[in-house]
């Protein structure tokens, strides 16, 4: 496992690209299940979950060819039906075939994911709508086993928003016979981009980015050729990086309509941030304020950025109260900023920030995505040399980040780790 070596205390500036995004296209490549012939996807980020979501494809029986950041699947002679456990616990995302699969082959056996660092994460929303689409559900053996005659449209209310689960629900609606409505459906701009790709490939989508959508079920989708969109939590993790560094950063190809939130709070905090059509221009000021942040869902804060504004808040002004309203376990970050000397304490789902000073460098461990880019940033300010381990976690959804920071005049560079003796 490599390691990720920063000698923190450099301001970062220049431009950087943003690469296409980790969770938009987990379901638009599994939307690819749901018609039969060639796909071509383009700016696909070369990511260790795209991996996974492409071995899985492959091991269904897609042809899956990689040519840089575009990606060819073939679903002409897919044949199988199953996700087994192997290959679910590597990417819990990997429930995202469980809808196209019951809408294509009318059955499903996908492992159940279980929880993760982050939380529990159930998957009984996702497993609720397709019954109510039809689906005949059992869970067996660690498995979910699922089946059906035809999907029908219906009525599906979520209890609470979830992503993938609107997903899952939106492709096997797709094919279902009439119409189904999905409420208190995620708005965030990957379900807009998924909804996006099913209505070129023949679905009949109305109201996406919205809490009722409603799905026309048709016969029979055609493959496409289509492209990801930007990563807006890529583009949030180096706006943090220019704030905290007191740096100036120009973030190019992105969409600053999905970073409104972001962009909301890092003025907040004292940045300056201007706005292009596909780019944000952050420059960090001397002085960062202390601001309290909640998660929610989109358009709110997003969780997936909660870790990384932590980072900015251990060194702020003052005292900040961040409440994580998503996953009941994601401040696995807070210890190991605290051995870098931040000032956090922990009272349920909220982390009350003492702003320091500064970090010092420290060897820290990453223990999920999310958390792995705090602690590089957290590194990136901090006087001294942070080595961060496991850095694989970083590998599922950031692509050559150490390099995107290396040309913004970070030190920053991957090393083998050591052998453990
Ligand atoms: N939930 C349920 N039951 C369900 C599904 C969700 O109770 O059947 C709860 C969850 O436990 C959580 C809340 O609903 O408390 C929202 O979870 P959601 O289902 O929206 O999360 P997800 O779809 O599993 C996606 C992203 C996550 C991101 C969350 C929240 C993908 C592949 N993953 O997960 O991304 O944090 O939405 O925005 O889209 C990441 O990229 O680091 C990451 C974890």
């Amino acid at each position: 496992m490599d390691e990720i070596i920063i000698k923190g205390g450099r301001s970062l500036s220049g431009e950087v690209v943003v690469g296409g995004a980790k969770n938009a296209a987990l379901p638009i490549l599994t939307a690819s299940i749901l018609a039969k012939g060639k796909f071509t996807f383009q700016n696909v980020p070369d990511l260790r979950d795209i991996d996974s979501i492409k071995e899985l494809l492959s091991t269904m029986g897609a042809a899956v060819e990689c040519d840089g950041h575009t990606v060819h699947i073939d679903t002409t002679g897919m044949n199988h039906y199953e996700a087994p456990y192997e290959q679910v616990r590597k990417m819990r995302a990997s429930i995202l075939v469980l809808g196209p699969l019951l809408a294509r082959m009318k059955k499903a056996k996908v492992s159940l994911p279980g929880g993760c660092a982050i939380g529990a994460r159930p998957i009984d929303l996702h497993l609720n709508g397709l019954s109510l689409l039809g689906a005949d559900i059992k869970l067996e053996h660690g498995y979910v086993e699922a089946t059906c005659k035809q999907l029908k449209g219906a009525e599906i209310y979520f209890d609470t928003p979830t992503v993938t689960g609107t997903e899952n629900l939106m492709m096997a609606a797709s094919l279902a016979k009439g119409t189904t409505v999905l409420r208190n459906a995620a708005r965030e701009p990957e379900i807009i981009a998924l909804a996006d790709v099913l209505s070129q490939m023949g679905a009949d989508i109305s109201g996406a980015g919205t809490a009722v959508m409603t799905i026309k079920g048709v016969k029979k989708l055609q493959p496409v050729t289509t492209s990801i969109i930007p990563d807006r939590i890529e583009a949030g993790t180096l706006m943090i990086a220019a704030a905290l560094t007191r740096g100036d950063i120009k973030i190019k190809n992105c969409d600053p309509l999905h970073l409104k939130s972001i962009i909301h709070k890092l003025e907040k905090a004292g940045a300056e941030v201007r706005i292009f059509k596909k780019s944000v221009r952050v420059k960090g000021k001397k002085i960062i304020n202390s601001i309290d942040l909640k998660t929610m869902p989109y358009p709110g804060f997003p969780t997936d950025m909660q870790a990384q504004f932590m980072v900015l808040m251990s060194v702020a002004n003052g005292f900040s109260v961040i409440a994580e309203n998503i996953f009941e376990n994601r401040f696995i970050h807070v210890s190991e900023l605290c051995r870098m000397g931040a000032d956090i304490t922990i009272s349920g789902n909220h982390a009350m920030i003492k702003g320091v000073p500064g970090l010092s460098g420290a060897p820290v461990m990453a223990t999920d995505l999310r958390a792995s880019a705090s602690l590089i940033l957290a590194g990136l300010a901090a006087k001294g040399t942070t080595t961060v381990s496991r850095v694989y976690h970083l590998d599922r959804g950031y692509e050559s980040l150490e390099k995107k920071l290396a040309c913004l005049g970070a030190a920053i560079k991957r090393v083998p780790a050591k052998p453990i003796t």
